[in-house]
């Protein structure tokens, strides 16, 4: 069997489950029927692709934040879309439930098993690693699931397009799993998050049926849209497999602005000038003086400016052609004193004063196991949301460290809070109901999960989510795939 080939593994397929209608076989004690799943998936994927010990399990069962784990029987690495059909079947057959799981970088805790049962599977997508070539007329690419972001990037790079969707998690993170969080990162104000760039998935549902729509054409009014379904579907609905997406041209040159300001509602009137007289600009990133104080001593960095500011704004264009004077001169009409910038042209500065935002995630990490809670409010609303926030944690969370940072441009906060037992979340609710007074929404970019399920209420109404698990229902009838994550209780 080939590794990696999307497309193959559809209706005929010798993999494909003989078990589509067969309801779990759930008789027998989910002990037993683990065990037997164990030889079934050995034989699917080969013992070297079944982890069952302990060691080998333990990376795949605890999140990056490390705030959620669990335990699993086994995690199935398989090699291919027919072989993610073979497990599916076999897993809805057994009638035991699958955590979907890529570069396991994701932030709400859906990626990894949601109890210390030890009875569900893991299914490691990462071997699903396989880069078609690029379609240059069409500026599109397949790309297996488990294929990295970076490796996405650089493949466009090599023949001179680019892949748009940029986050810091870029070495580990999966283009299955982004499609699945549908993931924004720092690039949103100019191309827009993952279900912008994906224009058809493959992938398994629960019982081993592949649904595959790689095709890439722009115009396809053919009835629901499954791949777009897909997106955010944190792992819900089906095991994506493949995914055609779209690029851009390469930006070459790029330039990077960092500004020390006052306050956060001069970062948004100055994201508001830069948008009217920079088309290029695609990041406008806000953090504070406290965050880049972490971020300084936990990666040994010196000052980015002359003196501290209150709030700090990284903005970038980028462009075909040396756009450096394009910044410069959108910059004049800011009047800002003289020392409140720094300007970087060059990849090595570029880097340094990209490395004040992006190593914001690990300097968090390193004093502790914080509660994230990525949040969106409407735009207008974030300097009295930012205040109202300071003083809920002070008053209520004493202990709290907040770390208050994100994508301004897009009205996305990420508050990370350190000091509350990762176990209570009290203050989740605190902050999570708070956002949602301001009509905001609870999850930006990072997905519901396990983190948010109690709460999906806030966001969305109880007939939405009585439409979406309708969905879930008839995609994932036996409830199998993801089952922690999404809904609560569910
Ligand atoms: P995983 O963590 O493995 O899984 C995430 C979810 O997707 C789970 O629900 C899982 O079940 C499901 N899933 C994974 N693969 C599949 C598949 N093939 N089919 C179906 N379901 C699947 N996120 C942003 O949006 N913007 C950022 O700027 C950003 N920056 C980050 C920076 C750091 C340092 C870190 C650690 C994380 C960051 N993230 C960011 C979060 C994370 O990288 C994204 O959520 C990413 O999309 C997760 O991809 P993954 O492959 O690691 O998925
Ligand atoms: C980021 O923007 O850096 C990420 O979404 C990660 C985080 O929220 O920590
Ligand atoms: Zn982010």
């Amino acid at each position: 069997m080939n590794s990696s080939d999307h497309n193959h593994g559809g209706p005929t397929s010798p993999l494909r489950p003989a078990a589509r209608h067969a309801s779990p076989g759930a008789t027998l004690p989910l002990a037993v029927r683990v065990e037997a799943l164990e030889e079934d998936l050995v034989g699917i994927v080969g013992r070297p692709n079944v982890l069952s010990d302990a060691e080998l399990r333990a990376p795949y069962e605890v999140d990056w934040t490390r705030r959620f784990a669990g335990r699993c029987a086994m995690v199935a690495r398989p090699g291919s879309t027919a072989e993610v059909a073979a497990v599916l079947a076999a897993c809805c057959a057994r009638g035991v439930s699958v955590v979907p799981q890529g570069g396991n970088t994701g932030l709400v805790g859906a990626s990894v098993p949601p109890d210390d049962s030890g009875t569900c599977v893991v299914v490691s997508t990462r071997r699903l690693s396989k880069i078609d070539p690029i379609d240059k007329a069409a500026s599109q690419v397949t790309v297996g699931a488990g294929v990295t972001l970076a490796a996405l990037q650089n493949a466009a790079a090599a023949e001179g397009f680019a892949f748009p969707v940029d986050l810091a998690a870029r070495d580990s993170a999966t283009v299955g799993g982004m499609v699945a969080t549908n993931a924004g990162g720092l690039h949103v104000i100019r191309y827009g998050a993952m279900r912008q760039r994906v224009l058809g998935v493959e992938a398994v549902l629960a019982d081993g049926t592949v649904i595959s729509h790689l095709g890439g054409l722009l115009k396809d009014n053919t009835g629901y849209d499954l791949s777009q379904l897909l997106v955010g579907s944190e792992g819900t609905l089906a095991i994506i497999t493949a995914i055609r997406v779209s690029l851009v041209p390469e930006t070459p040159h790029r330039a990077v602005a960092l500004l020390g300001l006052e306050s956060t509602s001069r970062a948004l009137d100055v994201i508001d000038k830069l948008r009217a007289n920079l088309p290029g600009l695609q990041a406008a990133e806000l953090f504070f003086e406290d965050g880049l104080a972490l971020v300084r001593s936990h990666a040994r960095l010196g000052p980015p400016l002359a003196r501290a500011y209150p709030v700090y704004l990284l903005v970038e264009v980028a462009g075909r052609v040396d756009c450096t004077d394009d910044l410069l001169n959108a910059l004049t009409v800011l009047d800002l004193p003289e020392d409140a910038a720094a300007i970087g042209v060059d990849t090595s500065t570029v880097t340094k004063l990209w490395e004040y935002r992006e190593r914001h995630t690990e300097a968090v990490s390193a004093i502790g196991i914080p509660h994230k809670l990525d949040v969106t409010l409407p735009q207008s609303h974030l300097p009295r949301f930012e205040k109202d926030l300071r003083s809920l944690l002070a008053g209520r969370f004493p202990e709290a460290t907040l770390v208050l940072f994100g994508h301004a441009g897009d009205g996305n906060l990420h508050v990370n809070v350190v000091g509350p037992d990762p176990n209570d979340d009290a203050v989740d609710e605190a902050v999570l109901t708070l956002v949602a007074s301001f009509g905001g929404s609870i999850s930006a970019e990072h997905g519901i999960g396990r983190a948010k399920a109690r709460w999906l209420g806030l966001s969305r109404s109880a007939s939405e989510i009585t439409a979406m698990k309708a969905i879930k229902a008839a995609l994932d009838p036996y409830g199998i795939l993801n089952p922690a994550a999404l809904f609560a209780g569910a």
